[in-house]
C-alpha cells in the first residue's frame, strides 16, 4: 500500500487526475469522460502510453490504433489492457497502411478528445531526427487527415519525429482544411522531464521539486533549457551550465546509442506523453493546466516555437512568452532559432505539396 501511495504521489505530476492503481481506490468512472486514441499504440512508446492513458481516471475509452502487420496486433494490446482493473474501455484498431487511413478509422476516432501520435519510425545510431521526415510525415498525414474528418475538435499530440518539421506540416494542413492549427501540438515534454532529472541528480534534490522550462524545438540545438528560470537549477554554478545544456540536447541520442540500433526512448517518452495528455485532459475537464510544447506561435519571429502553453476546455488557451534569459540562454536562443527556421521551412514546403 505504501508503495502504491508513493507511486500515486509521483504520478500527481502527470496530471491533477491521479492514476488509478486499483479499481476500488480510484475516484470512480463518474470522472471518466474522455476518449483518447494512441496511434502507433502497438509500438515501443504506444503500448506503455496506452496503458498510462487507460489508467488516467479522466479517460473512459482508449483506442489502440496501429497497422495490421504491427509487432503485436492492436487488438492484442487492447485485450491485455482490458484486463486491468480500471473503468476505461480499451479497443484495438488495425489498419492496412496501403489504403488511406481516413477510409478505415471512423469508429476509432469518432468522439476522440485527444489523439496521441507516436506512429512512425524511430532513429538508429548515426541518424538525425530529420532523416525520418520523408517516411514519418506521410504516416502522420494519413492519420491527421482522418482526425480532421472524424474528430476535428480533438487535440492532436504529435510525438513522431521530426517534431520540428512534422508539426508545421500538419498544422498547415489543418489550416488548409479550415481547421484550427493550434489543435496540432508537438509533444516536447520529454525534454523538460530530462532537464528536471539531470538537475536533480546534479543538485541532490528531488526531480519533483525541479521544473526547468525547455523552449525552442525538439532536436539538437533547438532544445533550449532555461536553467536560470528554475529556482534549484539556478543554483548550479555557471561553469557547469553549458555541459548540462548539451546533455539535455543530447538526451535522445544518449538513449538511441544505449539501445544500439534497437530503437529510441520509449518508456520515458510514454511517461512524458501521459504527462502531456493528462494536462490536456485536465484543461478539458475545467482544471487549468500547462505544459511546454511546440506549436504555431507568435512568441518569436518564427511561426512555430515551443514555450509554455495553458490548456482549457477546448485545448490551447494561451501561449506564453519565454521570459527573462541569462547571457548563455540569449546566445543559445539565436542558435536554436537559426536551426529551427530551416526545419520549420521543411514542414511548410511539405504542406504546399499536399
Ligand atoms: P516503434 O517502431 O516501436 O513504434 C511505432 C509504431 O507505429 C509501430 O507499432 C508501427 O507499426 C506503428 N505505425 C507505423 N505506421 C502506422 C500507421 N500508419 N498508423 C498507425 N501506426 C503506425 O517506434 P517508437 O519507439 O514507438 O517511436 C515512434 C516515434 O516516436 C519515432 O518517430 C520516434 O522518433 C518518436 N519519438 C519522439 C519523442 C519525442 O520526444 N517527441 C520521443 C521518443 C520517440
Ligand atoms: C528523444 O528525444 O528521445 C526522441 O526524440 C527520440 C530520438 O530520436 O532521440
Amino acid at each position: 500500500m505504501a508503495a502504491i501511495m508513493s507511486i500515486s504521489r509521483q504520478m500527481l505530476r502527470v496530471s491533477s487526475a491521479p492514476l488509478c492503481f486499483a479499481g476500488k481506490a480510484c475516484f470512480a468512472s463518474k470522472a471518466a469522460q474522455f476518449k483518447v486514441c494512441v496511434s502507433g499504440g502497438a509500438g515501443g512508446i504506444g503500448q506503455p502510453l496506452a496503458m498510462l492513458m487507460a489508467m488516467n481516471e479522466r479517460v473512459k475509452e482508449v483506442s489502440v490504433q496501429d497497422v495490421s502487420m504491427a509487432m503485436v496486433p492492436p487488438a492484442g494490446v487492447a485485450a491485455d489492457l482490458g484486463h486491468m482493473e480500471f473503468p476505461s474501455k480499451v479497443v484495438g484498431y488495425a489498419i492496412d497502411p496501403s489504403k488511406p487511413a481516413v477510409d478505415q478509422l471512423e469508429e476509432c476516432l469518432t468522439g476522440c478528445h485527444l489523439v496521441l501520435v507516436p506512429a512512425g519510425v524511430p532513429r538508429k545510431p548515426g541518424m538525425t531526427r530529420d532523416d525520418l521526415f520523408a517516411i514519418n510525415a506521410g504516416i502522420a498525414k494519413g492519420l491527421v487527415d482522418a482526425c480532421a474528418k472524424y474528430c476535428p475538435e480533438a487535440v492532436i499530440g504529435i510525438i513522431v519525429n521530426p517534431v520540428n518539421s512534422v508539426v508545421p506540416a500538419m498544422a498547415e494542413l489543418y489550416k488548409k482544411k479550415g481547421l484550427d492549427p493550434l489543435k496540432i501540438i508537438g509533444v516536447c515534454t520529454l525534454d523538460t522531464v530530462r532537464a528536471n532529472k539531470f538537475v536533480s541528480v546534479m543538485t541532490g534534490t528531488s526531480p519533483m521539486d525541479v521544473a526547468v522550462p525547455v523552449v525552442g524545438g525538439h532536436a539538437g540545438v533547438t532544445i533550449l533549457p532555461l536553467f536560470s528560470q528554475d529556482k534549484i537549477a539556478a543554483t548550479i554554478p555557471a561553469d557547469k551550465i553549458a555541459a548540462l545544456d548539451k546533455r539535455t540536447q543530447d538526451g535522445g541520442t544518449e538513449v538511441v546509442e544505449a539501445k544500439a540500433g534497437k530503437g529510441s526512448a520509449t518508456l520515458s517518452m510514454a511517461y512524458s506523453g501521459a504527462r502531456f495528455g493528462g494536462k490536456v485532459l485536465d484543461g478539458m475537464a475545467g482544471v487549468p493546466a500547462s505544459e511546454y510544447c511546440y506549436l504555431a506561435s507568435t512568441v518569436t519571429e518564427l511561426p512555430y516555437f515551443s514555450s509554455k502553453v495553458d490548456f482549457g476546455p477546448k485545448g490551447v488557451v494561451k501561449v506564453h512568452d519565454i521570459g527573462v534569459l541569462s547571457a548563455h540562454e540569449k546566445v543559445r536562443l539565436e542558435e536554436a532559432k537559426a536551426a529551427l527556421k530551416l526545419e520549420i521551412q521543411k514542414g511548410l514546403e511539405y504542406a504546399k505539396t499536399c
